[in-house]
């Protein structure tokens, strides 16, 4: 392992359409590496439950399934990134447009950061609309479960916390996952040229159990640390 680049510098970004298992990869990596992951619909959800001015903002544009001003979803970012001593850090779901990707790299410059990976999630889009359909989440530690590709353990408990009380997100329709694929193809996939040409994109297959997909994207990590 270089002394340059450790799991504490890693800047990750993983890119990949809805449901696409960024969420699902994220939470496995930062157990594994120890980083901290920053998922930009967490921190919009968690605005709009707290009903601050960009929560309300974003509430109508997330439930169509569009994406948020980047100006809006930018500043919560920067706020985070702020907030304390986050070591490496995956970005989950940011960016997702050019000028994003721009102001991450303006936003990482600023704290003597840089992006070292970029990760992209392949999958087949006719499963797209499945995954994101059957998923629910623990209310209590976050974990994503799906209702037949991840069930708890035990039933209606959860493998990681034991809590008991699960939801699904108001988003995950067939209605708005044809916008957000929509939303996807136009503004995002555009991103993975930009990482390209920095020399820091790996394409990975998505597909398959979640486990499998795991460990490619950790040998993509140790790749980039080696
Ligand atoms: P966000 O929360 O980021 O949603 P998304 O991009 O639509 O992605 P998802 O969270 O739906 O999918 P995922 O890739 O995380 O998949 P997951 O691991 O959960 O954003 C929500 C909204 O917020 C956006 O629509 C937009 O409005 C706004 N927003 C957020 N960021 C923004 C930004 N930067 N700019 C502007 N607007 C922004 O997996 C899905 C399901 O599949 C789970 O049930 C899981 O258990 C299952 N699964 C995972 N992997 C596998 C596998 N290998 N095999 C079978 N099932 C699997
Ligand atoms: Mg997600």
């Amino acid at each position: 392992m270089k002394d340059s680049l450790t799991p504490e510098t890693l800047n990750l970004v993983l890119l990949g359409p809805p449901g696409a298992g960024k969420g699902t990869q994220a939470r496995l990596l930062a157990e594994r590496y120890r980083l901290t992951q920053l998922s930009t619909g967490d921190l919009l959800r968690e605005a709009v439950n707290a009903g601050t001015q960009a929560g309300d903002a974003a509430a109508d544009i997330m439930q169509r399934g569009e994406l948020v001003p980047d100006a809006i979803v930018t500043q919560i970012l920067a706020d985070r990134l702020d907030a304390d001593d986050l070591g490496g850090v995956i970005f989950d779901g940011y960016p997702r447009t050019l000028a994003q990707a721009e102001a991450l790299d303006s936003l990482l410059v600023e704290r003597d950061r840089a992006i070292t990976v970029a990760i992209s999630l392949e999958v087949h889009h006719e499963s797209i609309a499945d995954r994101i359909c059957g998923r629910f989440t623990c209310d209590d530690c976050g974990e994503g479960y799906h209702d037949y590709f991840k069930l708890p353990r035990a039933q209606g408990e959860c493998d990681t916390c034991g809590g008991t009380s699960f939801s699904r997100r108001s988003d995950d329709t067939s209605q708005t996952v044809m916008t957000r694929l929509r939303a996807y193809a136009e503004q995002s996939a555009p991103i993975e040229e930009f990482y390209a040409t920095r020399g820091v994109l790996h394409k990975t297959d998505a597909m398959g159990p979640i486990g499998a997909v795991s460990s490619r994207l950790s040998a993509c990590v140790e790749e980039a640390l080696a």
